[in-house]
Order: C-alpha cells, then structure tokens, then sequence
C-alpha cells in the first residue's frame, strides 16, 4: 500500500504504522541529499506555517524554520498569544486553521496538542510536550541509519537517565514501532509509565522489537547506541536536587561506553547537554551541588562516537518530511 500522509497530524508515533514511519524517513534522507546538491525546494510553496512555543527552544524552532523557508513556506513564530489565556484552546485552534496551513506546538501538556489538532482543521506537529518529542526520534533514527552500519531492526538502542521524560517515551515507542532491540536503563523509580511499556511490548510482538528496562548499568553490553538527555526537563525545575541524588550513577562516561565491548558504539543526546559549565544553569547546579557534568562526561561529549551535532542536523531533514508529507502540494 502507498503511504500517503497529507493532512494527518502528528501527536506521537503511536498513531503511526511501521511503514509511514520508515516513509518519512527515507523522504528525509531524500530531503537532505536534495539540499546537500544545492537543489532549490518548491514543496510548500504557497504555505503558511505557524509556530506555537510555551517551553524554550533553539533546534525545534530553527529546524522548523528553515524547513518550511527551504521548500517555499512563510512561518510565524508565536509565543505570546491570547491562547489559553484569553481566547481557548479550541477558538484559537480555529482561528489558526483558518490562516495557516500547518500548526506546531511546543509546550507541557499533551493534551493542548491533541486539542489543537481536533479543532484547526490542519496538520497540527508536536514540537515537544510532556510526554512525548516524536520529531526529534525521527531525527535520531535517521543518525543512527546513517551512523551504524546494520538495519534498524538489529541495533540495540541504550537510553541511560529519565526513562519516564518525553525522550524516554518516544525512543521506546519509535524502536518498538520499527523492530528495535530497546533498552532502559535507570533507577526504578524513573522507568516509565506502566501502561505505556506494557502497549509497547505488545506491539513489538509484532514487529520483531525487544523493549527492556533495567536499573543496572551493565546492561549496555553489546549497544550500537547509547542516548542519554538532560537529569531535570522543562518545567520539572524544582527536581534537581532529587534527579541528581538517582542519576548520578547513570552519567554516560568513556568507562561506560567502554562497558558495551562495541567498538562501534555511537552516543546520541538531543541536547541541549549539560556536559560542561558553559551554562549559567550548568554552573548554577555546580556551585550548589558540585556537579560539573550532568548526564554526560565532557569527554564523550566531544569524542568522535559522538554524534549529536549530526543528530542536531537531522532535526531539520527529519521535520521537513514531516511537513512535507502533510501539508505539501
Ligand atoms: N532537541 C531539542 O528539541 O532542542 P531544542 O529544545 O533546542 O528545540
Ligand atoms: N527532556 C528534555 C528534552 C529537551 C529537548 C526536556 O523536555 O526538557
């Protein structure tokens, strides 16, 4: 069956099959290798996209932005609207619809994002929320498509940290969707939902995928990949002290990239990363609690296993498939 997208949202890659997810992938490596020739786009010629931000941001926003200018959209950026405050979810949900052809959001709740995509009567994009941050696996499978020489379905993915934050969520739900072999790795008391790990291994049933979890770090033995993100996400400010206390043990170290006897073994981050105090957040923590790298070490950081600025590219590859496949001509 042809995969065709146009005006479907996208909230998390639950509401997605195998196929269509490996659709935007490969269009996003075509996407990337059109702008790496210098090809000029025409794909939302016409369009007006509009990004939603409550929570900061610098890839998701610049990503969007220059996706949507590459193949000829016009883009506002909205973080001070009436939205929620003034005017409702669902009034400006319609209000945006009538003008734009494509919504991002950015912010806590998922359930805003569900709201808005119910009511505009356009594609509307999870930017990040609390749950989930679908765009940014896409982003990370295509590095890894491109940084491990073996098909998805055989690389052993390692998130190390917050299992229970949006990135923990959605790696679990992408690398169960295309036949991963997932593994968690982080105190108990951060493993996540229930629910969500019970729905994910019934469908890795079948899809071939494996979804484990274990508090040890010893389980990254044989990682094609280690991921790890920020110990404290937007919005969970007052968490530090707490965060630091259970994931101190977690910290991805060259002796733990060593721990996964393969050579090979890449690190992936969404950033941004505390890895150094360059921060003044990074050096708030340190000053009150002497940590100077968080959740990685600067040394692998910045050790060519590394490959989070590739990572960081392929945001803006991977959501202008998204957008692309949705809301193009
Ligand atoms: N990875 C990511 O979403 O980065 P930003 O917060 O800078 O958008
Ligand atoms: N878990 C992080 C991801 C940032 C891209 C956060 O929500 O802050």
């Amino acid at each position: 069956m042809p995969v065709n997208l146009k005006g479907r949202s996208l909230l998390t890659l639950k509401d997605f099959t195998p196929d269509e997810i490996r659709y935007l992938l490969n269009l996003a490596a075509d996407l990337k290798a059109k702008k790496r020739a210098g090809i000029p786009g025409d794909l939302l010629a016409g369009k007006n996209i509009v990004l939603l931000f409550e929570k900061t941001s610098t890839r998701t926003r610049c990503a969007f932005e220059v996706a949507a200018l590459d193949e000829g959209a016009h883009v506002t950026f909205l973080s001070n609207s009436q939205m929620g405050k003034k005017e409702s979810l669902e009034d400006t949900a319609k209000v945006l619809g009538r003008f734009y052809d494509g919504i991002e959001f950015r912010g806590f709740k998922q359930e805003t994002v569900e709201l808005l995509a119910k009511h505009a009567g356009v594609p509307v994009w999870n930017g990040l929320t609390d749950l989930y941050h679908p765009t940014q696996v896409l982003a990370d499978c295509l590095t890894i498509m491109e940084n491990i020489a073996k098909p998805l379905n055989k690389v052993k993915l390692v998130y190390v940290g917050d299992a229970r934050n949006n990135m923990g969520n959605s790696l679990m739900i992408i690398s169960a969707k295309l036949g991963m072999h997932f593994v968690g790795i982080a105190p108990k008391a951060l493993f996540p939902e229930e629910h969500l790990v019970e729905e994910m291994r019934e469908l890795a049933k079948t899809t071939g995928a494996k979804i484990e979890f274990s508090e040890d770090i010893a389980a990254v033995d044989g990682a094609d990949a280690i991921y790890t993100d920020v110990w404290v996400s937007m919005g969970e400010e007052t968490q530090f002290e707490e965060r630091i206390k259970l994931l101190t043990p977690y910290r991805v170290t060259m002796d733990m990239m060593n721990m996964t006897h393969n050579p090979d073994c890449i690190f992936l981050h969404c950033l941004p990363s505390f890895h150094d105090l360059e921060t003044s957040v990074g050096r708030e923590i340190y000053e009150k609690y002497g940590v100077a790298e968080q959740e990685v070490t600067d040394e692998v950081f910045r050790a060519p296993c590394s490959k989070v600025f590739d990572e960081a590219e392929n945001r803006m590859h991977t959501i202008k498939a998204v957008m692309v496949a949705t809301a193009g001509r």
